[in-house]
């Protein structure tokens, strides 16, 4: 069955096909939106519907036309139904239950999570069940027992902002511009991250949640503190920051495999694209016997393949979303249920 997977559930139009029959990714296509945005200084969301409905069917055309084939080859289609922004989900939404009704075929709902948290089984060296999941995003911060496909337990969450959206205002405070992650992670490059005092926000007590607002508040300080920063002082502000927060992760997760005996770990979401957390994890938990996994560097963000990559696996099992066009804006992940568990069409 080959699948086509849409996500547009913020500003990424992101669609790929996969072939699940031979386990693999056929092809992909992403348009970013960074450009529209960057003037606001941050996703807007009215803007970014309209431009999904843009790009939607031509990249649907040339994604079809890298891979050969034609929409009568495809056996099912897979689209974000959240969580997200609504308007941009509701897009990708109909576009997917339309061209499903169109071609006869079944469509899935797929959570945008669980999207992320597969993302490694399109690698080489995929993980094996069960995994300890860290998803760091723009919107989540979790540590998730994964006990198979849709069997998701949570462990612990960020209380207040999630590590994604803290780099992300952290950037807007230091005036680096949207998309702030890879710009803070750029400039902490040149930085030393032990010059400035940086707190590791609830690690001092027991439990897997986390907090970031904290460091955040720790950041504007030291940028208050000096009132014509050079480019050194900035530097060793995004050093400490990001330091901060990667060793919060890296305590958390290094407690989360100790408390569940679990010995693999997926780190997964955008924040998993950060060069220094993906080493430090390697190394950290490498040094107590766990193995990492990360998907590579441009399926960490958001993308098509880990939409058809998932749905893929529902589809098989005989799950189908049927005619209803789904967009949830809020929709927790430990909801889900094993492939196949959901009645078809329900
Ligand atoms: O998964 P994603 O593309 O979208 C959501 O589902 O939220 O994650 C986007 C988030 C943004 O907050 C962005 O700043 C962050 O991931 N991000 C990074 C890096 N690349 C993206 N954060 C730190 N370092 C990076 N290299
Ligand atoms: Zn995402």
């Amino acid at each position: 069955m080959i699948v086509l997977g849409i996500e547009t559930s913020c500003d990424e139009t992101g669609l790929a096909l996969f072939d699940g029959q031979q386990n693999r990714l056929l092809a992909h296509r992403l348009y970013s939106q960074i450009e529209l945005h960057a003037e606001y200084g941050g996703v807007v969301p009215e803007l970014a519907s309209r431009d999904h409905v843009r790009k939607l069917t031509p990249l649907c055309r040339q994604l079809l036309a890298d891979a050969g084939l034609s929409p009568a080859d495809l056996g099912g289609i897979a689209y974000t139904a959240g969580p997200g922004l609504a308007g941009a989900l509701m897009v990708g939404a109909s576009f997917a239950v339309a061209l499903s009704l169109a071609l006869g075929v079944p469509n899935i709902a797929v959570h945008h999570l669980e999207g992320h948290l597969l993302a490694p089984m399109l690698e080489d060296t995929p993980p094996e069940f069960p995994f300890l999941a860290l998803l760091v995003s723009g919107g989540h911060s979790q540590l998730i027992s994964v006990s198979g496909i849709g069997r998701y337990e949570l462990l612990g969450e960020s209380l207040d902002d999630a590590a994604g959206e803290a780099f992300d205002k952290v950037a807007k405070m230091m005036n680096l511009g949207y998309p702030g992650g890879p710009r803070v992670a750029g400039l902490a490059e040149e930085g030393d991250a032990d010059a400035l005092p940086f707190p590791r926000p609830m690690t001092d007590r027991p439990g897997l949640d986390m907090s970031f607002s904290g460091l955040k508040t720790a950041t504007l300080n030291h940028l208050q503190r000096e009132q014509a920063p050079t480019r050194e002082y900035l530097a060793n502000v995004a050093a400490g920051f990001q330091k901060a927060v990667i060793d919060t992760l890296v305590i958390k997760c290094r407690r989360a495999l100790k408390q569940t005996g679990l010995k693999r770990l997926v780190v997964a979401g955008g924040v998993s694209a950060n060069r220094q957390l993906r080493e430090c994890l390697q190394q950290e938990l490498g040094a107590i016997g766990a193995s990492v996994f990360y998907a590579r560097q441009e399926f960490c963000t958001d993308n098509g393949a880990m939409i058809a990559y998932a749905g893929c696996q529902r589809l098989l099992a005989g799950e189908n979303s049927g005619v209803e066009v789904r967009a949830i804006p809020r929709w927790p992940l430990a909801t889900l249920s094993a492939p196949g568990a959901a009645p078809a069409g329900d």
